[in-house]
């Protein structure tokens, strides 16, 4: 096999389509599918389309490249692959798992103020129709240790006793939190407590060994940092709960034993599943250390480079909670971008139209200002540090 090219510009030239005009550093949001991956899926859907009926009955190709894309996400993951499925995003896997629970009225819900606005929504979605109760811890900066996060969390938790389920980011995205999940899924267990983890941003920005966490439920998005297609991520149930977990769409397999429906939903779209091999063996093309390393330094470069030129600070949190490759840097004051949301967005806008910069900009009233969540994995960091030094 070849040598991989550097990260950096050279890995972005080559081996992915994106757009070499704009700087992209919002890898968060959308992810991006190296070359070999859509590759891998275009040669899927030419095979499927020469011959649909034999790719849905016969199945040959299919099964063989869904097996082994299960087989290698198992090892990705270090569970088992009995254990897992693939559904198409974590908001459709949070779905899953949480209406599998049949809460009845007054039953907790625990969120905090920085789960995602579609985890938010399923939670009110189980109040307005069973009268389940929806809790929300208000996570305080700064945070400094994995202690303190979890304090924040026993305290709630021993002050609401009717909480019966806990859904707990992986990675938040605004602001980025590594949550220490070992020590807060003991902390719930502790208290008969299910855990529902939204993993939307844990696979491939951390290493994963997902048995480890003793969850209930973990679902890991694999579009985003997993470099798989887009509509690609996987729900892994703890054996206790096999019996109970059914996914919100029904179908032909209906009330058969796990993973029941959850393999044949109706005639769908599978291409991200089946391709999804290629994304595995793209990343160990690079390495998993040397993506991790790459990562590290190019986070703590950028970090550094920008809060002295601002002279400003990264967000208020111990080294063990930050994301690798979402990190959080305060914008200094200026004139012309407000501290509000629409500062930010204006903010946003000016670095897209004029420079081409594509940066997620939010406005965290908690701390009272405007940061800046860099998030890559592919880019040159250079245009946006001078671009930096124009609006400070
Ligand atoms: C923390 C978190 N949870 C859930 C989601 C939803 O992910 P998806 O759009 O893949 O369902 C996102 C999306 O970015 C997220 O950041």
């Amino acid at each position: 096999m070849s040598q991989p090219p550097a990260f950096g510009k050279a890995l972005k030239e080559q081996e992915f389509y994106l757009s070499t005009d704009d700087v992209l550093l919002n890898n968060g949001s959308f992810g991006a599918a190296p070359k070999k991956v859509i590759e891998a899926k275009r040669q899927h859907e030419l095979i499927m389309e020469n011959h649909p009926d034999a790719w849905y009955i016969n199945g040959n190709v299919r099964n063989e490249a869904y097996n082994t894309s299960l087989e290698k996400l198992a090892n990705f993951v270090r569970a088992e692959k009995e254990d897992i499925v693939f559904v198409e995003n974590a908001t459709r896997g949070v779905n899953d798992a949480l209406k599998s629970l049949k809460l009845q009225a007054n039953d907790g819900i625990l969120l905090n103020n920085f789960s995602y606005s579609s985890i938010k929504n399923i939670a009110k979605q189980q109040s307005e129709t069973l009268g389940a109760i929806v809790h929300s811890l208000d996570i305080k900066f700064p945070i400094p240790t994995k202690e303190e996060i979890v304090r924040q969390y026993t305290e709630y938790m021993d002050a609401h006793p009717g909480i019966k389920v806990a859904i707990i980011d992986h990675i938040s995205s605004i602001p980025s939190i590594l949550f220490p999940l070992k020590e807060l899924t003991t902390e719930c267990r502790n208290r008969s407590i299910i855990t529902i983890i939204d993993a939307a941003h844990g696979p491939n920005q951390v290493d994963l060994d997902v048995p480890s966490y003793e969850a209930d439920f973990y679902i890991g998005n694999l579009y985003k940092w997993g470099l798989t297609c887009r509509g690609c991520a996987f729900l892994w149930t703890a054996q206790s709960h096999k019996e109970r977990i059914f996914p919100v769409v029904t179908s032909n397999k209906y009330k058969e034993p796990y993973p029941g429906d959850f393999v044949w939903q109706g005639t769908r779209e599978e291409g991200a599943f089946t391709a999804a091999f290629a994304a595995f063996d793209f990343i160990d093309w690079l390495g998993r250390a040397a993506i991790r390393d790459y990562t590290k330094s190019l986070g703590d470069w950028t970090v550094q480079e920008l809060s002295s030129a601002w002279e400003t600070e990264e967000i208020g949190l111990g080294e063990d909670l930050r994301a690798p490759c979402l990190r959080l840097v305060r914008i200094p004051d200026t004139k012309a971008f407000p501290k509000s949301i629409i500062g930010a967005t204006l903010l946003g806008m000016a670095l897209r139209e004029d420079y081409k910069i594509r940066v997620r900009l939010f406005f965290l009233e908690q701390l009272v200002s405007v940061t800046v969540l860099i998030n890559a994995i592919t880019v040159n960091f250079v245009q946006l540090v001078i671009y930096l030094f124009i609006v400070s």
